[in-house]
């Protein structure tokens, strides 16, 4: 009887042991950024052509754990998706999609028409109903090919000038602005349920706040969808101020469109030429190799983190406060080791932009997002 008892007894211990091992297990879970900021936006991160294609446990894991949107950083641009007229590669994006869904998360598309990384053959395309008809056909065929997996869309990327105007592209010298009209019309088309983004850099700039509120205001009275403004939010430690980005997130919300933190990242190094946004074609080789323009090659130092992670605070508190406006916040990249600030504007720095430094471990940074919801 006594040993029934014991038995008894000891049984009862490991049941409850088991269920308090699995509600700290919910615990831990529970303080990861998606978790914690599940009730307010979603949290997304940037996947590289290494990242998609590589089954590497440790970005496995922290990808689960952490995020719940993909962005595909270079894989779905014109020049790798569609090289040539009746060439589409659709590989790695096919990969990308199924590993959105693997791990149940909001898939982005990245990006539908861009001046930038445009195949070539597209460049020299000077008649505008052959231009209309190769943004028709790239539409089209990539949008519907992920019809109801792809959830959003980036579907027109960086447009503007730095004053509001329209930049000098291909597709503006030969259709005017209206390549953007069409652009939002045949993606809502080809998937009537996917979200439609005008997505680009510096977009806290007032002239450029102007320009986008223009363009969202134009594209509504003509009936076309427009369901959100991108906001890249390549920053660094000293700007945008938090007032800039508040008045544009107000701005574009008043419009009637949902705000989306695109492409967030905190550069910590120097930028002496008073660089700011993310002209991709800006270079400046001169600087390759000085040791001043790389002042953290092994690590940030303590001060450094701490910057950062007040930095990335105070964005965060902003995020928080205008919840209500915005749908998502992604980073772009998962950890230091990815990020393009590594090599732009300067070829082979040492960038500690993200809230992950190079072994997937978390920054202060991470820590100090995470207590704004504890
Ligand atoms: O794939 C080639 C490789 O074969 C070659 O050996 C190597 C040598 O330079 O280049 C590789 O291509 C690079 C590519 O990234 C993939 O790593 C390009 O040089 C490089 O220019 C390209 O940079 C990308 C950049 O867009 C180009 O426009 C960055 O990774 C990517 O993060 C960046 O992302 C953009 C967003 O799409 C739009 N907003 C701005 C943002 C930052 O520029």
């Amino acid at each position: 009887m006594t040993n029934k008892l014991y038995k008894l007894f000891f049984t009862l211990i490991a049941v409850i042991a088991f269920f308090n091992c699995n509600n700290n297990t919910k615990k831990e879970d529970s303080t990861t950024l998606k978790e914690s900021f599940k009730n307010d936006f979603l949290i997304g991160t940037a996947l590289s052509n290494l990242q998609i294609n590589q089954t590497d446990s440790q970005l496995a894991s922290l990808l689960k754990k952490e995020f719940n949107a993909i962005t595909p950083e270079n894989d779905m641009k014109w020049e790798q998706i569609h090289p040539q007229k009746d060439t589409f590669y659709f590989d790695v994006a096919d990969k990308y999609v199924e590993l959105g869904e693997k791990y149940n998360m909001h898939i982005v598309g990245h990006t539908l028409v861009w001046h930038s990384q445009l195949a070539p053959w597209m460049q020299n395309v000077k008649d505008s109903i052959t231009l209309a008809n190769n943004i028709e056909n790239h539409i089209n065929t990539i949008v519907k090919r992920y019809k109801g997996r792809i959830e959003t869309w980036d579907v027109v990327n960086e447009a503007l000038n730095e004053d509001g105007s329209f930049r000098t592209s291909n597709f503006h010298e030969v259709m005017g602005d209206s390549f953007i009209a069409h652009a939002f019309k045949l993606a809502a088309a080809a998937d009537p349920d996917a979200k439609l983004v005008y997505n680009d850099y510096n977009l806290w700039k007032p002239e450029k706040r102007a320009g986008v509120v223009k363009l969202v205001k134009n594209l509504q009275a003509q009936g076309i969808k427009i369901d959100g403004v991108g906001m890249q939010a390549h920053w660094s430690l000293e700007g945008p101020s938090i007032k800039d980005i508040e008045n544009s997130i107000i701005a574009y919300s008043n419009l009637g469109v949902k705000v989306s933190f695109t492409e967030l990242d905190v550069t910590v190094l120097p930028n002496p030429w008073d660089l700011d946004g993310a002209a991709v074609e800006q270079s400046y080789e001169q600087f390759e190799g000085d040791p001043k323009m790389n002042p953290y090659p092994v690590k940030l130092t303590d001060s450094g983190q701490t910057q950062l992670a007040k930095r990335y605070e105070d964005i965060f508190n902003l995020f928080l406060k205008h919840k209500d406006k915005i749908d998502r916040v992604t980073f772009w990249g998962v950890n230091d080791g990815q990020t393009w600030l590594n090599n732009w504007p300067i070829n082979g720095r040492t960038n500690h932009p993200l809230l992950f430094d190079r072994n997937f471990e978390p920054k202060k940074a991470y820590n100090s997002v995470l207590a704004l919801k504890k």
